[in-house]
């Protein structure tokens, strides 16, 4: 048989090993692992001595803006920047407009995805006014849903605990797993209210509106309502040590729940406010380092599963005002994960195990891709990112290939950078270079892990009983 590539020389890292192989790639999968001298006939080899091979990242939490939003980013630049950072599947968020909440609205949004570079699994929207739609959105394709707690960009209303209860009854029925934007609409509004009649309009008063109450409230109701269900949820950018608890207390009592940080929670806290000004506004926020010292021990203990990145991107006029209320929350980040965490690798806070397990293995595994996606075994699909751990770079957000590439991390130096991209196994990214033919070539993602679907709990005691009570009846 010959293999369409045959890369050699490198060190293939996965979750739980690290090893000298040659990998060989026919017809977009991995053929075999081993010995370079082992390798089939190739069509085309790779010499990658010196460098690691790694599964791609898996980025569960992306905003691409299209439709609705193009002047932020598209599918296109969107995807184009995971590629440049070796992520070879998104996860795209439904605050688009329209929001991804009908069958239509999805359809729109697979449409402008066929320009997509890299893998992509799309969100659809868990809110009050299309609970009747969840099903539908499951047969049109979506690989998991979002639910938005408390208002961020597009102002979704957070639906009320009613609500979200019978949506998590019936995407349970199904096993998609819920993500949640887990902040309490309520408590921030009322303290941005205050903040701004007392006249603050600095950067810190976003902090000042978003204390980790905020988040640890709507984390532990989340926790209860999937309890209750037995559905399957995801936390989103947890930024606080106090979700911490919650979320432990959670897995111990057997809720399937997962949780996810991002890079600027783990590397900026408190300072970034006077040293980054409005640019560092996001939800939730960035916060005082005692919280970042407990996300890291999150990382260490497994509370914390992945890494993801909300890539928010912005205009730089949106994002820069002297009015912080008036910036718009959130930045780049698909394109500067992958670097800035292998710096973190280096600097000995996690194993490159411990980078791919939360980077790729853990989101393939919670999202049922795995083990098609998230490891680098023969029959799975070939994407590889092929890492110089050596090579040192300069963020620069004047070449990030997204729309709205302000970065609270430009000028950072960092260390080990993604010099190719394969997305089943084919270039997207060359010697740090965008392959611009690849555009097209990103597709949905199907779900193939085989996942028992959750025990359903309780869902008789809720909205079923509701319509079959009788008062009296035994
Ligand atoms: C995100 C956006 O801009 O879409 N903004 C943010 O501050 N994180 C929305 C979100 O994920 O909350
Ligand atoms: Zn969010």
């Amino acid at each position: 048989m010959i293999a369409d590539l045959v890369i050699t020389g490198g060190t293939v890292v996965t979750d739980s090993a690290q090893f000298r192989a040659a990998i060989a790639i026919k017809d977009g999968a991995i053929l075999a692992i081993g010995d370079d001298a082992a390798m089939p006939e190739a069509r085309e080899r790779l010499d990658a001595s010196g460098k690691y091979l790694l599964p791609g990242a898996i980025d569960a939490h992306v905003h691409f803006r299209e439709p609705g939003y193009t002047h932020k980013e598209t599918w296109e630049t969107g995807t184009a920047s995971a590629a440049m950072g070796g992520v070879t599947t998104v996860f795209e968020m439904p605050n688009t407009k329209p929001p991804t909440g009908t069958v239509d609205a999805l359809n729109l949004k697979l449409k402008a995805a066929e320009a997509a570079y890299v893998d992509f699994g799309i969100y659809g929207l868990l809110a009050e006014d299309n609970l009747d739609q969840l099903e539908a959105l499951i047969e049109g394709g979506v690989a998991a849903f979002k639910c938005f707690m408390g208002n961020t960009f597009a102002n979704l209303p957070a639906p009320p605990s009613g609500a979200i209860l019978e949506g998590f009854e019936i995407v349970a029925r199904h096993g998609y797993r819920v993500s949640l934007h887990a902040e309490n609409a309520s408590i921030m509004a009322r303290r941005q209210i205050k903040l701004r009649e007392a006249g603050r309009t600095d950067p810190l008063a976003h902090l000042a509106a978003r204390p980790p109450v905020v988040a640890v409230e709507a984390v532990s109701r989340a926790a209860i309502l999937a309890e209750w269900t037995g559905a399957r949820i995801h936390i989103l950018h947890v930024s606080s040590g106090d979700e911490l608890r919650p979320l432990r207390e959670a897995k111990a009592r057997g809720v399937d729940i997962t949780a996810e940080t991002c890079p600027h929670y783990l590397l900026l806290d408190e300072h970034a406010y006077t040293e980054k000004g409005s640019l560092i506004r996001v939800n939730p926020p960035v916060r005082e380092k005692a919280h970042q010292d407990q996300l890291w021990k999150g990382v260490a203990d497994g509370t914390i599963d992945m890494i993801a990145t909300d890539h928010a991107p912005h205009t730089a006029e949106e994002k820069h005002n002297d009015d912080i209320w008036c910036a718009d929350c959130g930045f780049t980040g698909v394109e500067t994960q992958m670097p800035l965490m292998l710096t973190q690798v280096q600097a000995g806070r996690m194993t490159l195990n411990d980078y791919v397990r939360m980077t790729s293995t853990a989101p393939a595994k919670a999202f049922g891709l795995f083990p098609r996606k998230g490891a680098l075994i023969p029959g799975a699909d070939a994407d590889i990112v092929v890492v110089d751990l050596g090579r040192e770079e300069t963020v620069d957000s004047g070449v990030l290939k997204s729309k709205g590439s302000s970065t609270p991390f430009d000028k950072t130096t960092v260390k080990g950078v993604p010099i190719h991209t394969l997305v089943r196994g084919r270039f997207v990214m060359r010697d740090r270079a965008l392959v611009t033919e690849a555009k097209g070539h990103g597709r949905n993602i199907r779900r193939v892990q085989q996942m028992p679907l959750p025990t359903p709990r309780n869902v008789d005691q809720t909205t079923a009983a509701i319509i079959a009570f009788r008062p009296g009846a035994a």
